[in-house]
């Protein structure tokens, strides 16, 4: 069984679908550990309600970005993950940690990349007017939110839509994609090679697969 391991900053609704996924046999993997950088992550405690080993590491106790991250690093590996999944992760990654999980690191972002890397996604669909939104399931690169696309999910924007609103339509489509990308992952049809993002031996266009 491939072994996934999660990283959560927050709620951990992605987190909850990607156990689910497995649970229900739609996802080929077992989540092995969840790691957070915030030891009241609502997404641990929905780890340890699953029996999943949740562990917190806090910033404080480290000298900087690179030993923080060498440290997760360190705990993560001692799980031998085939994949680590970054779910509302809300801490910037060192570029040695990028490079240590090159090819086995996805992030879901809640926006159609490249469109509005960084934060506040949702008031930036709105206060442009987008008549669409989405979320964006990508390899991480060094770049932030610019690594290779692999599969986006759309949704309407509606007249009067608050961002809450959105956020909620964009969520729904996070739980669908993310746990397919996952399975893509570990059965193997899913690689990133040449900076690009491949599918069943296709290199994938700019915003991933073409779902329709
Ligand atoms: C999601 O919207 C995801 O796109 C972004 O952070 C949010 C995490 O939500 N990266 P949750 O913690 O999985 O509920």
């Amino acid at each position: 069984m491939k072994r996934i391991v999660v990283l959560v900053s927050g709620n951990g609704s992605n987190l909850q679908a990607m156990m689910e996924a497995c649970k229900q046999g739609r996802l080929h993997a077992t989540v092995a550990a969840v790691f957070s950088n915030r030891a009241d992550a609502y997404g641990l405690a929905r780890a340890r309600d699953a029996g999943i080993p949740a562990h917190a590491l806090d910033a404080r106790d480290f000298a900087g970005r690179e030993a923080f991250d060498a440290a997760l690093a360190d705990s993560i590996d001692a799980y031998a993950p085939d994949l680590v999944v970054l779910a509302g992760y809300m801490r910037i990654l060192s570029a040695g940690f990028v490079r240590h999980y090159a090819g086995r690191m996805l992030n879901i972002h809640p926006s159609l990349l490249p469109k509005y890397p960084g934060l506040h996604t949702h008031r930036q669909a709105l206060a442009n007017g987008d008549a669409d939104h989405g979320a964006s399931v990508h390899f991480v690169t060094e770049e932030l939110d610019g690594g290779p696309v692999i599969l986006q999910a759309k949704v309407p924007v509606f007249d009067g839509d608050s961002e809450e609103d959105l956020q909620a339509r964009v969520q729904v489509q996070e739980h669908q994609i993310y746990p397919l990308v996952a399975e893509w992952f570990v059965s193997g049809r899913l690689v990133m090679r040449d900076d690009a993002a491949w599918l069943d031996g296709e290199r994938l266009p700019a915003v991933g697969h073409a779902a329709e």
